[in-house]
């Protein structure tokens, strides 16, 4: 196969952000990458030293070997409710969002929902995500149950939310800091999996349950934060309504100490330059979801001002307001907005915000996002061949730029052609769907 990753943002290191090998090879032992080359230089070294024969070759002709994608904002119980029709965010979260969030008070619901979200993930080529559940513990327990089976490397929190909410959706400040301890106990940093500190959003916790937020990250100071930032222009006027004394929107989460490393807010299109410098400051990241950011009409993403001031930015597909799970396609959406800002954003670009800098976002590096040796062996197969029409067009190409953003433009999860998770294949586009399923 040819085999592509990056080892650096295009926007600070260009050309020599990524790797690309035509006719590569990748070795993998024990779940984890052990060789990257051509395959002419890795096959001649394992020949000569005689090893060759212990590894099992697949060969995929006309495909490209990446990185398992990584989508670092996403709602585990709006599956269900993708494309709910005609209205902006909050109206959105009254009208939809917060009625579909109600079910999974069913821990049982929330398993069934759980292994439909992954089956669908794994089949987009993502492998890691970033996961709002619900403010129910029981569907945390129901995830991460589904994720460590599968052996995936997963973020996952219960939502915290004490006010402006459904009585059937709210939690206090106490109930919530016990639920999300006993939470952190049982599942942060067993197997592949972490814990998110989720508070919705601003409007939604009280001053008192950001204390206790803040609390929790004192007490477990890896895990992650996991909340919303600046997405709509009524959101944000209704922030400053809710925290007065604030600086700005940002400057809430900030009094509690919630910006720091490892904190990932999703969509932040309407910062301020004494945001961006507070959060370029503190390590926290951003996570850009360019398909939720359209069909709700929240704005157009200031990419280049995130460069400048260097913050750290992954992409998120935000479904259910995201209306695809695909990263091949939430890219392709963020290039539409960049044009929209006259702002250049190449494939390069893409791929590599929907992999290596998903990890950074998520202070990952090293682990996956890449193929430097020792990352786990999360990676996908992209199918040159997916459809006839994909085909054709490829071959029309010249440059590789052409090639990578002809896919990035027009692939889907047809282009994902095989999965694997620490070196296992997990799904195969071309089985049967009941054959993808774990035992
Ligand atoms: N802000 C607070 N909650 C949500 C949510 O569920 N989706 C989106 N897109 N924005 C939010
Ligand atoms: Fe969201």
């Amino acid at each position: 196969a040819d085999i592509l990753d990056f080892i650096d943002d295009p926007a600070v290191a260009g050309d020599k952000a990524h790797r690309y090998f035509k006719q590569g090879a990748l070795v993998v032992e024990n779940g984890r990458v052990a060789k990257l080359g051509y395959e002419k230089d890795i096959m001649a070294e394992l020949s000569s030293q005689d090893t060759l024969a212990q590894y099992h070759v697949r060969r995929y002709d006309n495909q490209i070997i990446m990185p398992g994608m990584i989508d670092t904002h996403i709602h585990l119980p709006q599956i269900e409710m993708i494309g709910a029709y005609g209205e902006q965010l909050l109206t959105w979260l009254t009208e939809y969002a917060f009625p579909t969030e109600e079910k999974f008070s069913d821990e049982e619901y929330a398993s069934g929902i759980s292994n439909i979200f992954l089956d669908e993930l794994l089949k987009n080529g993502t492998t890691t995500a970033l996961v709002f559940c619900t403010v129910h513990p029981q569907s945390v327990n129901a995830f991460f149950t589904a994720a460590q089976q599968r052996h995936l490397r997963m973020i996952a929190g219960k939502v915290m939310m004490d006010t402006n909410c459904p009585d059937e959706l709210s939690d206090t400040p106490s109930s919530s800091y016990q639920d999300s301890k006993l939470l952190i106990e049982k599942w942060h940093n067993t197997d592949r999996l972490h814990y998110a500190v989720t508070p919705r959003f601003a409007p939604t916790s009280s001053p008192e349950q950001l204390v206790q937020c803040q609390k929790l990250l004192e007490e477990y100071p890896d895990v992650y934060l996991h909340t919303h930032l600046a997405e709509n222009h009524n959101e944000c006027e209704w922030v400053k309504s809710l925290y007065p004394e604030a600086t700005d929107y940002l400057g809430v989460y900030e009094n509690s100490g919630l910006v720091r490393k490892r904190s990932v807010f999703a969509h932040g299109i309407h910062l301020s330059e004494r945001e961006l410098d507070c959060l370029a400051h503190h390590q926290g990241a951003i996570s850009h979801c360019p398909t939720s950011n359209l069909f709700l009409g929240s704005g157009l993403f200031n990419l280049k001002a995130c460069e400048q001031h260097k913050v750290n930015v992954g992409m998120g597909t935000d479904v259910g307001a995201g209306t695809s799970f695909s990263l091949l396609q939430t890219a392709s959406e963020a290039y539409k907005i960049q044009q929209l800002r006259d702002e250049k954003f190449s494939a390069f670009k893409g791929l590599y915000l929907a992999t290596l800098g998903g990890a950074r976002a998520l202070d990952l590096e090293g682990t996956i996002g890449n193929f430097n040796q020792g990352c786990e062996a999360d990676f996908i197969v992209i199918d040159n061949n997916a459809t006839p029409f994909l085909n054709f067009r490829l071959s029309h190409t010249k440059t590789l730029h052409e090639k990578l953003f002809t896919l990035m433009m027009l692939g889907d999860d047809r282009c994902i052609k095989e999965t694997f998770i620490l070196g296992q294949s997990v799904y195969q586009r071309d089985l049967p769907c009941d054959s993808n399923q774990v035992e």
